[in-house]
C-alpha cells in the first residue's frame, strides 16, 4: 500500500502490526508456500504482527523475536496503537509518499490501517494464548540454535532505520539471521530503503562483506498483481550449500 512502509519522521523504531497478506505481498510469498514449509519460520522483528497467529492457522509454526516482547503485553499493544497513529498521520500529511494503486478508491488508506488493527488484535490474542511463540531478543544476537528455521523473514528494521543500524551492524545482524536458518532454507529481508524511500547506498559492499562470511546473496525483484512498482527483497543463503553447484556470490 505505502511507498515506504514507515513514516519518514518516525523518531524511534515503530512497533507495527502488519497482517499475513501484507507479509506475503512484501516478501513475495504465498500462503501455500508458508503452509508447505518443512520447518518453523522466524519473524524477526515480529513487532505486533498477525503473522504468527495467521500462519499458525495454516499449519506453519512461527516464532516471532523482538526486544519489545520484554515489555508487558499491554505496553506492546499501546506501542502498536501509537505506530498506527503515526502511520495514519504520515499518510494524511504526505499522500505523495503513499500512492494508491486505485485512485478511484480514496477509502483505501483507512482500509489499509484497519488491516493493521485486525493484525494487532490477532497479535494480542495469540501472544496471550501462546507466549512461547514470542521471544524477547534483539539483533545482532538471537537465542536460537544454528539452522533452527526453514525460513527467516526480517521486515522494516535493518535498512528502514539506517541511523540505528550502520553497515557493520547490518552485516552482523544479517549473518545472525543466516546462522539460525537451515542450510537449505533462506533469509528474506525488506525493504531495502529507509522511511523516506532512499535506497540503501552500500548494498554492493554489504553483499561483498556477506560473501566473505560465506553468505550468498541475491536481490530478488518482483511485481505484485495490480501494482506496477517493482519491489525488492534481499535473499540470503548459507553459501556452503551452493558451493556444490556453483559460485558463492550471485
Ligand atoms: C517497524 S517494526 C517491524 C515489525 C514487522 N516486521 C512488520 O513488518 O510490521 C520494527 C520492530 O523492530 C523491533 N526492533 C528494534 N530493535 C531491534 C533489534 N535490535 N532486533 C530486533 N528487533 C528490533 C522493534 O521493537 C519493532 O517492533
Amino acid at each position: 500500500m505505502s511507498a515506504t512502509g514507515i513514516p519518514p519522521e518516525a523518531p524511534d523504531v515503530l512497533v507495527t502490526s502488519r497482517p499475513l497478506d501484507e507479509y506475503c505481498a512484501q516478501f513475495d510469498l504465498t500462503r501455500a508456500r508458508l503452509a508447505a514449509l518443512p520447518g518453523p519460520l522466524l519473524d524477526c522483528p515480529g513487532g505486533a504482527a498477525g503473522l504468527a497467529a495467521e500462519a499458525g492457522e495454516l499449519g506453519c509454526r512461527v516464532i516471532a523475536a523482538d526486544p519489545a516482547y520484554a515489555l508487558p503485553l499491554p505496553l506492546v499493544a499501546a506501542a502498536a496503537r501509537a505506530a498506527r497513529a503515526a502511520m495514519a498521520a504520515a499518510m494524511a500529511d504526505r499522500p505523495h509518499l503513499y500512492p494508491s494503486p486505485r485512485p478511484d478508491r480514496p477509502d483505501r488508506s483507512e482500509r489499509y490501517l484497519r488491516s493493521w488493527d485486525r493484525a494487532r488484535r490477532l497479535f494480542a490474542t495469540d501472544s496471550a494464548a501462546h507466549p512461547q511463540r514470542y521471544v524477547a531478543a534483539a539483533l545482532p544476537r538471537l537465542p536460537f540454535a544454528d539452522g533452527a528455521f526453514a525460513l527467516t523473514l526480517s521486515g522494516y528494521l535493518l535498512f528502514a532505520y539506517p541511523e540505528l543500524f550502520g553497515p557493520e551492524h547490518q552485516v552482523a545482524a544479517l549473518a545472525e539471521l543466516v546462522r539460525v536458518t537451515a542450510p537449505d532454507g533462506e533469509v528474506r529481508v525488506q525493504p531495502l530503503h529507509d522511511g523516506r524511500g532512499r535506497r540503501c547506498g552500500h548494498l554492493d559492499p554489504l553483499r561483498y562483506a556477506l560473501g566473505e562470511r560465506r553468505i550468498a546473496s541475491e536481490v530478488h525483484r518482483f511485481h505484485r498483481a495490480g501494482d506496477d512498482r517493482a519491489r525488492r527483497v534481499l535473499v540470503l543463503r548459507a553459501a556452503d550449500r551452493r558451493r556444490r553447484t556453483g559460485p558463492t556470490c550471485v
